[in-house]
């Protein structure tokens, strides 16, 4: 299933990268460049990185400007990485 229309990420791309590096959204968003055009993906793409990773999806905290690289209140993930692509 495409998750990333805009970079042409699908679900077992993202499946893949989580089994390699875990839960590492920001450098997700480095290597596949998901949720860093028009970030509508992004909060799908984090749920499959955080089940993938072995995280409870429940426990994420998405803010609203999750892929305003201009972030300036990121919503962190349970690992503790930033939800967004401020690079905080
Ligand atoms: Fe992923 Fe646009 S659909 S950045």
């Amino acid at each position: 299933m495409w998750i990333c229309s805009c970079h042409a990420v699908n679900d077992g791309m993202i499946k893949a990268f989580a089994k390699e590096h875990g839960c590492a959204w920001k450098k997700m968003t480095q290597e596949l460049k998901v949720g860093t055009q028009c970030g509508i993906c992004a909060k799908e793409a984090k749920k499959i990185l955080e089940e993938a990773a072995g995280k409870p999806a429940s426990s994420l905290k998405i803010a609203e400007n999750a892929s305003n690289p201009d972030c300036e209140a990121p919503a962190l993930l349970p690992c503790g990485k930033c939800t967004c692509t401020c690079g905080k």
